[in-house]
């Protein structure tokens, strides 16, 4: 491949990168365009990027009671909670979790290793929870189960549904075409030891979700429960994967036509990442991602701004300038521990330069880059925060496409509920999207709140089983 930076000159080097990745407001406005282009033809049913999956889920009441078990497989962790609600927009109560980090090799194997790791988790928790009531005696039954399983989903109902694709690198394909409650039950009916207090058989599938949904579901409830006039009506993950969901009036999901729905409104899953259009700022760096990726041309938005991707564009510009001869000498041994740099270090990386250089310095380290000089620290440094500010400024402006969607002349206030780790911990990337979006809507960008709220996809998933 001929490279398209200079041969031994940073400084010209980073100009060529500044200018790739800048996004500015014209081509966002045009990026808006399309994005809500691609909403309304999800909507009708038609050809489009967006799967605008109808969820069979309205908002909660504030009113959902008792307990729930709720699981949470998101792409890095897993977690199982058994959650207590009060009614009344009481808030939750968590009695008992447990979170852990899911392998490639459980995630990638197959459906019933998959499974069979999530069936064992939920055990646990229910064994813990037995230990728990003899001290206590006083946990009621568990039976609704909500499960937030945050890939593309095609729902049948609002607790059924097909995995109509896999994003986020993961590569059991056995899961395609199947339905991850009866994938759940299965392994949970195949455990040797079964509970007894708490006994599996009673579990019930209650509510399937999207962690968009879920994130929704919790935004909302708190939402009613401080009596806020700034609505909740848009759930976002920004994290491992990046995506939305959105609440309409049913009338306007167009191609919904199932005559038992209940409520007048419900929760669209509109599968985001999967975006793609000219007015996207797409660089040689970001087609090289794709094309390493194990779905080439699928979810190019989410390569762009999410934590699984965020890391492996920075690896390519940071080899590409080791290759010209901008980097490290053209060490070429380098190039190989610069692959494992992954978003975490970026975001480490921007938390401690310039300010704790020696922290920063440790990071490389670990990865096996060292020495590193203060010059290429700060060229390593200059690269992370291009590549993620850009990120950002796309999160945001997509962000403002989806309110302007429901709200075109922006008269009313927004929450937006947001989870997950790069909007949560990422150094500056809320604040980014702030700017940005004053950029675009002006004053006007006082109606949008962007909250990070966090465990939505835990306790989003409790209060959705029970409503
Ligand atoms: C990916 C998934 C989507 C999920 C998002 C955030 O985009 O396809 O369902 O909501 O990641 O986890």
């Amino acid at each position: 491949m001929k490279s398209i930076l200079p041969t031994g000159n940073y400084p010209e080097a980073l100009e060529i990168i500044k200018n790739l990745f800048t996004f500015p407001r014209e081509k966002m406005e045009l990026m808006i365009r399309d994005f809500q282009e691609e909403m309304h033809k999800g909507l009708a049913g038609t050809e489009s990027q967006f799967k605008m999956i109808p969820t069979y889920m309205p908002l909660p009441t504030g009113n959902e009671k008792g307990y729930s078990l709720a699981i949470d497989m998101g792409g890095t962790n897993l977690r199982v909670m058994i959650v207590k609600l009060s009614g009344k927009q009481a808030t939750p109560e968590i009695i008992l979790s447990s979170k852990r980090e899911l392998s490639r090799r459980e995630m990638d194997t197959d459906a019933q290793t998959l499974f069979a790791v999530i069936a064992r988790e939920i055990q646990k928790l229910l064994l813990q929870l037995e230990l728990l009531n003899r001290k206590n005696n006083n946990i009621g039954s568990i039976e609704e189960v909500g499960f937030t399983f945050s890939y593309p989903v095609k729902m049948v109902n609002r607790n059924s549904g097909i995995i109509v694709a896999l994003s986020k690198e993961l590569a059991a394909k056995d899961l395609l075409g199947q339905d991850p409650f009866v994938l759940l039950f299965q392994a949970l009916t195949a455990l040797p030891v079964q509970t007894q207090l708490y006994p599996l058989s009673a579990l019930k599938a209650a509510a399937l979700l999207n962690d968009t949904v879920t994130e929704l579901i919790y935004g909302a409830y708190l939402k009613n429960n401080e009596d806020s006039d700034y609505q909740c009506r848009i759930g976002g993950i920004i994290g491992t994967g990046y995506n939305f969901a959105l609440l309409l009036d049913t009338n306007a999901i167009l191609k919904f036509k199932e005559a038992e729905y209940p409520s007048r409104q419900m929760i669209v899953n509109i599968e985001a990442g999967n975006f793609d259009a000219a007015s996207l700022p797409k660089t040689i760096f970001d087609q090289w991602v794709d094309q390493k990726s194990l779905k080439p041309g699928f979810y190019r938005l989410e390569k762009m701004v999410a934590g699984n991707y965020l890391g492996r564009i920075t690896a390519w510009i940071l080899k590409e300038l080791i290759q010209t001869d901008n980097l490290f000498n053209a060490n070429s041994d380098i190039i190989e521990k610069i692959n494992n740099f992954t978003c975490v270090h970026m975001s480490l990386l921007e938390a401690n330069y310039p300010g704790n250089q020696e922290k920063a310095r440790e990071l490389l380290k670990e990865l096996g880059i060292s020495p590193v000089m203060d010059e290429e620290l700060s060229i390593i440094h200059e690269i992370t925060t291009l590549v993620s500010t850009r990120a950002a400024y796309i999160a945001a402006a997509s962000v403002a496409a989806i309110v302007l969607f429901i709200d075109p002349k922006l008269e009313q206030k927004h929450t937006i509920a947001l989870d997950g780790s790069v909007f949560g911990k990422y150094p500056g990337y809320k604040a980014k999207m702030l700017v940005t979006l004053h950029q675009l809507l002006g004053n006007k960008a006082e109606q949008i709140k962007l909250e990070y709220i966090s465990d939505g996809s835990g306790i989003g998933a409790a209060i959705a089983a029970k409503c």
